[in-house]
This record gives structure tokens, sequence and C-alpha cells, in this order.
């Protein structure tokens, strides 16, 4: 049997944060080690929320810098941008034919964007998980490495690929969301009201890209007590998410000296949130100064790119070759 393929797509909007970090990118970094793995910028699923193009380019390039920043290898995966790669727009039609208005109309994401953009309900945003689909089986990927709310996407297009395997014969394997079991870590805000996100409140999310000192006062804001006043208290939730924080940035060694300070009402937050901050910077700062770095070196970026645009269409056509010959566009 042939080894499985892993793809996923990454929207070049905003920056990354460290919730993307331990949520996908660490895993990723993983991934292309054990799988063939497609990472791919979605600059074309962009266009259906952000027709103006004029920062997209530069938001490819840091999309690109900080993913390679992160450890993401260009060599080993193959990271590309899905505009480059028009082969994608041909499988996206014929997939079109076989989606149904009733059920891409009750998409909840379609319907959050209906909410946010009510003058822009184009075709592309209804069609959305159309599209997200052909990224997927353009290369017969499997193991869609993504988060909850992606899920019904992935639902979606094990409906498509079922009715284009039913009609033409079996061209595509199902794909599924890859959740990485025990490895599936949710980064809380700083605010506790969720996890770091970078829609939401921009002061309880670490970016990849914040300075030290921006670091430093987004931790040093989080809300605390007075600590515990007796044994065996249970952690308030503030409290908790503070702990997980540092479970992700700090050593074992700290991470352990503050939970025995908690544990005997020894506790000083303002100590323990400077130790985040510091310990934060120690594990933001390599990878921002990487990404800063990368960006910069445009001529790098367009190797990056042609090359990983290379593989995808190598990997693209072959695909699309047994699609229409299946599918009887073969004269
Ligand atoms: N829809 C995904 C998101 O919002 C991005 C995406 C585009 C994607 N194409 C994909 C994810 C293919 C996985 C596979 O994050």
């Amino acid at each position: 049997m042939e080894a499985k393929i892993v793809m996923s797509g990454i929207r070049p909007t905003g920056f990354l944060h460290l919730g993307n970090y331990f949520g996908a990118l660490q895993n990723y970094v993983l991934l292309q080690q054990q799988y063939p793995c497609f990472f791919m910028v979605a600059d074309l699923h962009s266009l259906t929320t952000h027709p103006d193009t004029k920062e997209l380019k530069e938001n490819v390039h840091r999309v690109l810098a900080e993913n390679i920043a992160c450890g993401i290898d260009p060599n080993q995966a193959t990271l590309y941008c899905q505009s480059h790669i028009p082969e994608t727009s041909e499988l996206y039609l014929y997939l079109n034919m076989l989606a149904y208005k009733g059920e891409l109309e009750k998409t909840v994401t379609f319907k959050e964007k209906v909410r946010l953009q009510p003058e822009n309900v184009n075709a592309g945003l209804l069609t959305y998980p159309v599209l997200q689909t052909a990224d997927i089986i353009l290369h017969r990927a499997s193991l869609v490495p993504v988060g909850k709310d992606q899920e019904q996407h992935l639902e979606m297009a094990r409906n498509f690929v079922a009715r284009f395997n039913h009609r033409y014969g079996i061209v595509f394997p199902e794909p599924h969301a890859f959740n990485f079991g025990s490895n599936l870590i949710k980064v809380p805000s700083l605010d506790g009201s969720g996890k770091m996100s970078k829609s939401e409140n921009q002061n309880a999310t670490i970016f990849l890209a914040d300075e030290d000192e921006t670091i430093r006062k987004k931790v040093m804001r989080v809300k605390t007590d007075n600590g515990p006043t007796s044994e065996q208290t249970p952690k308030p939730d503030y409290i908790e998410n503070i702990f997980l924080l540092m479970k992700l940035v700090s050593t074992e060694e700290v991470f352990n000296q503050f939970e025995v300070a908690y544990n005997n009402c020894t506790i000083r937050y303002g100590d323990m949130k400077k130790q985040l901050a510091e310990d934060m910077i120690n594990f933001v700062a390599p990878i921002r100064s990487k990404a800063q770095d990368l960006f910069a070196n445009k001529k790098y970026l367009q190797e990056v790119m042609e090359q990983g645009a290379a593989k995808a269409r190598q990997s693209a056509k072959s695909t699309m070759e047994i699609v229409r010959h299946s599918m009887g566009l073969n004269y």
C-alpha cells in the first residue's frame, strides 16, 4: 500500500500566534518527517472574504516566512501557494457539478460569513468547501490536519468524493480530519476567555511576531488574585490557565516549583508571571527573528514558492489525467 498523503491549507490572513504553533504547526513539523506532506497557502480562499488584494502578496510572504521559521522544511514538505496550481481550479469546476446548493447553504462557516459580510455573499463563499475539497484531493490526500472548526468541511469533502467515486469510478481516497490525539493542545487566551485567536482579543494572544516588551506587558496584565489560603484548594480557571501556558514554554523544573508553591500557599503570582513572560520571550524571540530574516529575503521566498509549485503541479497533473480519463473527458 502506498503511504498516506497529508494535506493542509493555511489562510494568509493575520499573524501566527502561540495557538497556531502548539495547535497545528508543531504537529506539521512532526508529520513532515513521517508522511509526504502538502502545505498550501490558501490565497484563493482569501478572495472570498478579502477581494482587495493590496496586501495579499505581503501576507503570503509573511505566512511562508513564519511557517518556515516554525520548522516547516520546504525541502521535506511541499510548501506552495494555491494560485500557482491551475489544476485546482479545474478540479473545483468539476466538483461544483457534484455539490448541491442546499447543502452548501447549510454550512456553518457560510452562514457565519453571510452574517459578517451581508453585502458580499458571493458564489465563491458558497462553494468555499468545494474549493477546499479540490485542494485536498488534487493530491489524493487522505489525512488533513485541521482544527475542530474545519470538521464540517471535511465531512462535505467526503460527500463530494463519494459522489465522484460513485459516478466516475474510484479515484479518490476519503479525506479525514487528522487530529493529533493526545498531541492536540489547546492554548488558552491570556484573559481566560477561550483559546488564543487572531480575530478576538489581540491583547490576550501572544503572536510569534510580538516584541519582547509586548509579551511582557501582555503577560503582566493577566488576571490573578491573592493566592490560595488553604492547602488542596482547586485552582480557579484563570489561574489554571497560567499553569497551562507555563507548561508549554517553561521547563518542568520551573513548572513544578510553582505547582509546589501553589499547593503550600506560598505562591506569588507576580513572580510567576515574570517567569512566564521570560520563558515565552525565550520561546518566541528566535522564531520571530528567523521569520523576519526570511521575510526580508524575497529571493529565497520566491525560490521556495517555485520549488513548491513544481512539486505540487507534478502531483496535480497526474491526478487530473486520471480524473479526465475517468470522467470520459479524454477526447
Ligand atoms: N479552510 C481552511 C481554514 O480556514 C484553510 C484551507 C484551505 C484548508 N484549503 C484547505 C485546510 C485544505 C485543509 C485542507 O483554515
